[in-house]
């Protein structure tokens, strides 16, 4: 069985650490500054925990760095010693850090890969893209494996890494504003408030299922009646630059990713 350890117990961490529990198909372990995080795991789950990076880094096979980008150095550098040749993979899930930064703190040949998830995976819909460095091809099918637990998973370029984190990454916030803007628009119109919100929680879920079949533009054309209120609507959002506001966000994204990056 492999030996997946999971350094940073937090939002993306806890997630794979619950639900890797739950699929029990991999030996797993979890490293975090806080050793409050990582009692509900050890209690609940029986994970083996640590708050030494390098004692998890030993007993792992697989290790993920579930912390921010700017701890991802300091944490590569304490497991570095620990990982051997080509014996131990290394999968960081940071914003913006990309595969060669990782590689040059670590010895030669180590198996380097780099996901980016987004938070759905805490109820078991994330997305998540996937690549990694030559030595780490071999280990892809295991880590896809392992982020399958929580959601759908694909292979994409790294150039393309910081693109997706702007896109799916920080996805469910512009969804969570989208949805916060949809129900005050509601209230404001009288509806009350936790009506507005099943309302608009319920769209959102059924619309992502129509989304699946169909392309946005179907699902646009299928509500939109010639002259009718959808029509109004679209009219006075785009004049106010709802589609523009969405382009610029995005590329503000990326490019905070790219910094992130150095
Ligand atoms: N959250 C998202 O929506 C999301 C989406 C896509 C990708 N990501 C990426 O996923 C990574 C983790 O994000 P997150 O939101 O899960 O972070 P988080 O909730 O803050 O969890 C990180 C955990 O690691 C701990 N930590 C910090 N330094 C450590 C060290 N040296 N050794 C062991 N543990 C350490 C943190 O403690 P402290 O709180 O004291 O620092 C915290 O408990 C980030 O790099 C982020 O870019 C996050």
């Amino acid at each position: 069985m492999t030996r997946v350890g999971i350094i940073g117990a937090g939002k993306i961490g806890g997630s794979l650490l619950v639900r890797l529990a739950e699929s029990d198909s991999f030996e797993l372990g979890a490293s975090d500054v806080h050793q409050e995080y990582l009692a509900p795991y050890a209690d609940q789950y029986g994970i083996w925990t640590t708050s030494s990076n390098r004692e998890l880094a030993e007993r792992s096979d697989l290790l993920i760095m579930a912390v921010k980008p700017w701890d991802v150095g300091t944490v590569v550098d304490e497991i570095s010693p620990s990982v051997t040749g080509t014996e131990k993979a290394v999968t960081s899930v940071a914003a913006g850090v990309p595969i060669s930064a990782i590689e040059k703190r670590l010895p030669e040949g180590t198996p380097v890969l780099r996901v980016m998830p987004n938070v759905c995976a805490s109820v078991g819909l994330g997305s998540a893209v996937v690549t990694s460095n030559e030595p780490g091809r071999e280990m892809l099918p295991t880590v896809m494996e392992i982020f399958r637990s929580v959601g759908d998973v694909m292979e994409l370029p790294e150039r393309l890494f910081d693109a997706a984190t702007a896109l799916h990454g920080s996805g469910p916030a512009y969804v969570a504003l989208f949805a916060d803007a949809l129900i005050q628009a509601g209230v404001r119109e009288g509806i009350p408030r936790d009506v507005a919100k099943r309302l608009v929680v319920g769209t959102i879920g059924g619309t992502s299922v129509l989304l699946k079949e169909r392309s946005a533009h179907q699902v646009r054309d299928e509500v939109m009646t010639p002259g009718g209120t959808t029509a109004a609507a679209f009219v006075a959002m785009e004049k106010a630059g709802f589609v523009g506001a969405i382009y610029d966000g995005i590329a503000a994204a990326a490019e905070q990713a790219r910094e992130l990056g150095g």
